[in-house]
């Protein structure tokens, strides 16, 4: 497996593999990972014939009063367990190397951004798209691989896919939760000891919203009433959303069906904001 830098070097070995007709896979990462990424990385590997992972904190896509500077960085690590997933090479540019002084073009979106993460980072989906377009052209993959742990993210992604023809395929791979519960998250490290505990609160309430819609209840307002009193009956944690809407439009529903979402943000000891959410197809 290579570590490369630069813009060039990626597509000179992208280049190679697609002269000798091997597929591409790629996993877009800001590092710092752990199984979750690592389930990406080996479904890639099992798709494609070679895989690139890209690991780099986009400043784009935090906010002023984010966590930008401390977001957690272990390269060496990384290498690792990307190499032993069986990954071909890590794309780790500087950001000079993504935005150069004159940088002035964007990708953007209406309508599925105007909600959940949206509404309290309001740059941060413009910095995701902007950055994920440019790594799709970078690498010029087959498939790219993103967590439904970022639901949001992944339906953006694949509108903006289907939206401006790009012609790739996009995965979504299933949430991976530690042994309590909680959803594996980069941002888990940022937790005391004490609020890593009351953390586990997050995807408790989200296993009963979701064993509430499955024993019959439609109504959204009384699943998020419930998850709300749930996840507020700790003292550590402030809740930024509880939210169910439709997973095509990003819209909040009020009766529960069809293809849904039910999402989660909630600040944690004042020292992460994480996010949780499931999905479910309701037909009755
Ligand atoms: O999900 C992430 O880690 C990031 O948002 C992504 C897709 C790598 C873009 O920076």
């Amino acid at each position: 497996m290579k570590i490369v830098s630069t813009v060039a070097e990626v597509r000179k070995e992208v280049n190679e593999w697609k002269k000798a007709g091997l597929s591409v896979g790629f996993v877009p990462t800001m590092g710092y990972l752990h199984e979750g990424h690592e389930s990406l990385i080996k479904k890639a590997v099992e798709q494609n014939d070679a895989v690139v992972v890209s690991i780099f904190v986009n400043p784009m896509q935090f906010g002023p009063t984010e966590d930008l500077a401390s977001y957690p960085r272990d390269l060496e690590k990384d290498a690792e367990l990307c190499e032993n997933a069986g990954a071909k090479l890590i794309f780790h540019p500087e950001p000079e190397e993504m935005y150069d002084e004159g940088f002035c073009s964007y990708v953007d979106m209406n309508g599925l951004t105007n909600a959940l993460c949206g509404l309290s980072r309001p740059v941060h989906f413009r910095g995701v798209c902007t950055v994920v377009n440019k790594l799709f052209n970078i690498v010029k993959p087959d498939r790219a691989y993103f967590g439904e742990k970022d639901a949001q993210q992944l339906a953006v992604v694949k509108r903006m896919v289907k939206d401006l023809n790009m012609d790739l395929e996009i995965i979504g791979c299933p949430i991976i939760r530690e042994a309590d519960g909680l959803a594996k998250s980069s941002r888990n490290t940022y937790l005391s000891a004490e609020s890593r505990k009351q953390a586990v609160i997050l995807s408790k309430s989200i296993f009963m919203g979701k064993k509430m819609i499955e024993d019959g209840e439609r109504d959204a307002a009384k699943v998020i009433s419930a998850m709300k009193d749930m996840i507020n009956s700790v003292s550590l944690t402030e809740i930024d959303y509880v939210e169910i809407v439709d997973v095509n439009t990003m819209k909040s529903i009020d009766t529960i069906k069809g293809d849904i979402l039910c999402a989660i943000a909630v600040n944690v000891g004042g020292e992460a904001r994480l996010i949780d959410n499931f999905m479910m197809t309701v037909n009755d």
